[in-house]
């Protein structure tokens, strides 16, 4: 049987124990950077957090950290305009990105994001693994694409993590499933598993954490 392509990660208990310490270490809001003059040292493992206004990289990262104020999350789409810099212990930063794809901020201000993001995301030299989210009912749309490949040419490795299961039932979401695999087949720097989760419910968080943590 050929294996699957892009299958749904699975951890040890040993790396979800990992992940289970390093998300009980401290975990603060360290900054909004709007130039890339504004960036902290790069003297700590990074992973950011990219993808489509509205599909959940705040609330995301909320639900890693289990502090439900930390990113600003909001149904108005557009609601990240910085890249903010949260600290979490002495060792890694997360990175809540503005999302791309939103039409309705005047043109200015989202050319200004939106540059901000391609120059962080293909300029950041300690940046080890780029979560691109894709809304489980939607899976990946045109203006993901641009982003799969920017982060291609940058040879930043990303993996993508389905978001708002909750919102959809198991048929349909098999569906997005396959279409987000065909997808990432194309893509050179796409790291090959898949993570599956639900903020709101809290399905794939330990999963996520444990992958973050056991990034060598
Ligand atoms: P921008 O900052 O605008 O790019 O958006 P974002 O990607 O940070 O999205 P945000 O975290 O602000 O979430 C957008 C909306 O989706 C909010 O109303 C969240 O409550 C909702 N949401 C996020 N994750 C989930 C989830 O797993 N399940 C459900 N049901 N809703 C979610
Ligand atoms: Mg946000």
């Amino acid at each position: 049987m050929t294996p699957l392509p892009f299958p749904l990660t699975e951890v040890t208990e040993a790396e979800a124990e990992t992940g289970r310490r390093l998300f009980a270490g401290e975990t603060d809001f360290l900054k909004g950077v709007v130039a890339m003059s504004g960036l902290p040292p790069d003297d700590r493992i990074e992973v950011c957090f990219a993808g489509r206004s509205n599909v959940g990289k705040s609330t995301l990262i909320n639900a890693l950290t289990g502090r439900k104020g930390l990113a600003r999350a909001s149904n108005t789409p557009g609601r990240t305009q910085e890249i903010n810099f949260f600290t979490l212990a002495e060792s890694h930063y997360l990175v809540d990105l503005p999302g791309y794809g939103y039409a309705n901020a005047p043109v200015a201000v989202v050319e200004k994001w939106q540059r901000l993001l391609k120059q962080y995301l293909s300029g950041r030299a300690n940046l080890r693994r780029a979560f691109v989210l894709i809304d489980a009912r939607h899976g990946v749309k045109a203006v993901d694409e641009e982003i799969l490949g920017l982060l291609d040419s940058a040879a930043v490795t990303f993996q993508c993590v389905l978001t708002k299961a909750d919102k959809v039932k198991a048929a349909e979401r098999e569906r997005i499933l396959d279409q987000v695999r065909g997808k990432l087949s194309k893509h050179p720097a796409a790291f090959p598993e898949i993570i599956q989760t639900s903020s709101e419910k809290g399905d794939g968080i330990a999963t996520l954490r444990a992958v973050i943590a056991n990034i060598a």
